[in-house]
């Protein structure tokens, strides 16, 4: 085993341009009343932790000072496509790889890549609650353990496939059940939809989504797009319901389990499995 690529960037903050600040303001004014409206209290309470300036690109280590007491866990600046492992080792480290570009001002509603809008307005508010944070580190230990399996490509790609597809649906696409005492319905928990001004509102509010309770079997099986709104979104019962499951993907890949999930998308990278045979940290 040799050492991971090293993949730290430094947020150059004093580049930002006005217009740069400007985006920030609008995407954030805009996606305010969605958040009262759509998202988890665990998310809105995370965004009131983290003291979000509504109208300028934050500075990581702004957010990292009221992140880092609260779970241990912080943003940390990288420059472009994180290969799977390293994306993954990152949060068994409690470090969150965080794009620091901003989108162009004619693309506020739909971006396929991540900007920090998405990975700071999108996903860390959510990282402020232990519960979460520990599924993120969970899913982080279950990749080590994928690493230490030294499986030949096909079983690590398949292996991979699984793990994206589960983080898909749930990190980035969640749909929770909404908490007693919150009001009927669903709440969003998911950072794709928390950082999308129209798909938030249609996750929720559409009938041509289809909702279903998440299930580990469909879940790892089930492919997607990435470049529309999705079709089908799966509904966890709780935090706590999602920790299990996270654990019970690890148990289902070390039985073997998901060696022969369906192909199709997302496409794993040759650098994705590359980043498999990197290990950073001792496997327990
Ligand atoms: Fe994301």
């Amino acid at each position: 085993m040799t050492e991971a690529p090293e993949i730290a960037f430094a947020q150059a903050y004093d580049h930002y341009s006005a217009e740069e600040h400007e985006t920030w303001r609008r995407l954030y004014a805009r996606m305010l009343p969605k958040w009262h409206r759509y998202a988890n209290p665990k998310f809105l309470q995370g965004i009131q932790a983290l003291s979000l300036d509504p109208l300028r690109v934050p500075r990581l280590e702004d957010v990292n000072r009221f992140l880092l007491p609260l779970t241990g866990f912080r943003a940390k600046a990288v420059g472009g496509y994180v290969p799977a492992f390293t994306f993954f080792d990152c949060l068994a480290n409690r470090e969150f790889p965080t794009t620091v570009t901003v989108r162009g001002s004619n693309c506020l509603d739909y971006l396929p890549e991540p900007d920090i809008f998405h990975d700071i307005a999108g996903h860390v508010p959510m990282h402020t609650d232990p519960h979460f944070a520990e599924t993120l580190v969970r899913f982080g230990e279950c990749a080590r353990k994928a690493a230490k399996l030294n499986a030949p490509p096909a079983q690590l790609a398949a292996i991979i496939r699984a793990m994206a597809r589960f983080f898909w649906f749930t990190i980035e696409f969640g749909l929770m059940r909404a908490p007693a005492g919150s009001g009927p319905g669903l709440k969003v928990y998911g950072s794709g939809l928390l950082s999308s001004y129209g798909e938030i509102e249609h996750a929720i509010e559409s009938p041509a989504v289809q909702r279903y309770p998440l299930q580990l079997e469909w879940v790892v099986n089930q492919s997607f797009e990435i470049d529309r709104y999705q079709p089908l979104l799966f509904v966890a019962d709780s935090f706590e319901h999602l920790y299990g499951l996270v654990g019970e993907l690890e148990r289902w890949m070390l039985a073997g389990k998901l060696d022969n999930v369906a192909p199709g998308p997302p496409l794993v990278k040759e650098e994705d499995l590359l980043s498999f045979r990197f290990i950073t940290s001792p496997v327990h």
